[in-house]
């Protein structure tokens, strides 16, 4: 048996998008990410969906009010982007100093997408407010037009609208959110240091086989953007362990009850807070490079995010555990992403490793 590698001590990471919902699912998910994780970029997709600072300062209030006792987490709140959006509303985000993106979901793309934009050109008026203001846009890529193929969203995103956007606004800064083609890869890596991606765990271990491993139907790896070829995940590994600044750690965690993913019309989205930097830990180590997993998680997204740097640590140590079957979610339950499999990596805070047990106890 290979002798276990040391653990390993990294700055405290971030998750650069994030979805906590909102009441009783909201209480019982974000102590999973506070466990580990400084601050996340919060997701704006609520029914209704958060479209001004003083929602947005609201929500931040029951996010805090529902983080356990001791934690000393960070919600960075967004805004939803609609056509009407004011430039006066994205002043005044850029002034709360706790509105730190832009989110834009183009209309019927996904989860509570519906008041999304219609035509990107609409938008315009704010993009162009957002690129004067210094505000992020964080971008869910994908073309809703039923004529296109569903594993071809992202890459005719880029082509039709994504590239239009970036060229008619070079100072924005745009995060891709959820990376999950070689093709996004590619346009990423071929813009100026002002466009950056996120991405997720469920896009870097899995391809789209996962969906129908076994010849079952897997409801609780389907997401979206929907998980593609396994040549595309091996483009997201080599980004995301290149070192480049421009991919950094966004998990998408978004949780469904059970019963609302394993149902006739299941709802998209994984719910991986749970495990979420030891999967990004199996991840480097599976590709050899443990060593940028602390610029994925924890350096280039407040570079890019313009915000200091966490100065905690997270000690990941190798200790095989099993991820729980469910977990409490409301008055239900929810199946975290891996559910009843075994981790090889167990994170915990602070700069010292859990205590392990000497061979042979
Ligand atoms: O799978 C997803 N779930 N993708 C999204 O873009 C939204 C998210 C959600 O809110 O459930
Ligand atoms: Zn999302």
């Amino acid at each position: 048996m290979p002798a276990n590698p040391a653990p390993l001590r990294i700055l405290q990471p971030d998750d650069w998008h994030l979805h906590l919902r909102d009441g009783a699912s909201l209480a019982a998910v974000v102590g999973a990410t506070a466990r580990i994780f400084a601050r996340a970029i919060v997701m704006p997709n609520l029914k209704p969906p958060v479209t001004t600072v003083a929602a947005a300062r609201a929500y931040r209030d029951r996010i805090v009010a529902a983080l356990p006792p001791d934690a000393s987490f960070v919600p960075l709140m967004t805004l939803y982007l609609t056509e009407t959006l004011a430039a006066a509303e994205i002043e005044r985000a850029r002034d709360s100093g706790f509105v730190h993106a832009i989110k834009y979901y183009p209309a019927g793309a996904t989860t509570n997408s519906e008041s999304g934009v219609t035509a990107i050109e609409r938008a315009y008026p704010a993009l162009e407010a957002m690129e004067r203001a210094g505000v992020v846009l964080c971008v869910h890529g994908e073309v809703t037009d039923p004529d296109v193929d569903v594993f071809d969203r992202e890459r005719v995103f880029i082509e039709r609208h994504l590239s239009g956007v970036v060229a008619r606004f070079p100072e924005l800064r745009i995060v891709v959110e959820h990376l999950t083609t070689r093709d996004g890869v590619d346009f990423v890596r071929a813009c100026g240091p002002h466009v950056a991606a996120t991405l997720t765990p469920q896009h870097l271990l899995y391809s789209r086989n996962a969906l129908f491993g076994g010849g079952f139907l897997r409801p609780h790896v389907y997401c979206l953007p929907v998980l593609k070829r396994e040549t595309h995940r091996q483009a997201l590994v080599a980004a995301a362990t290149s070192g480049s600044p421009k991919f950094f750690l966004g998990t998408d965690s978004a949780p469904h009850a059970r019963g609302a993913k394993e149902n006739a019309c299941g709802c998209a989205g994984c719910y991986s807070a749970p495990s979420a930097l030891e999967l990004y830990a199996e991840v480097f180590e599976g590709a050899g490079a443990l060593d940028k997993l602390e610029g994925f998680a924890s350096l280039h997204g407040p570079d890019f995010y313009r915000l200091p740097r966490n100065t905690g640590h997270v000690t990941l140590s190798r200790r095989d555990h099993v991820v729980p079957a469910e977990l409490p979610f409301g008055d239900t339950t929810i199946v975290p992403l891996r559910a009843g499999e075994t981790l090889r990596w167990q994170a915990t805070l602070g700069s010292d490793p859990i205590f392990q047990p000497p061979p042979g106890n």
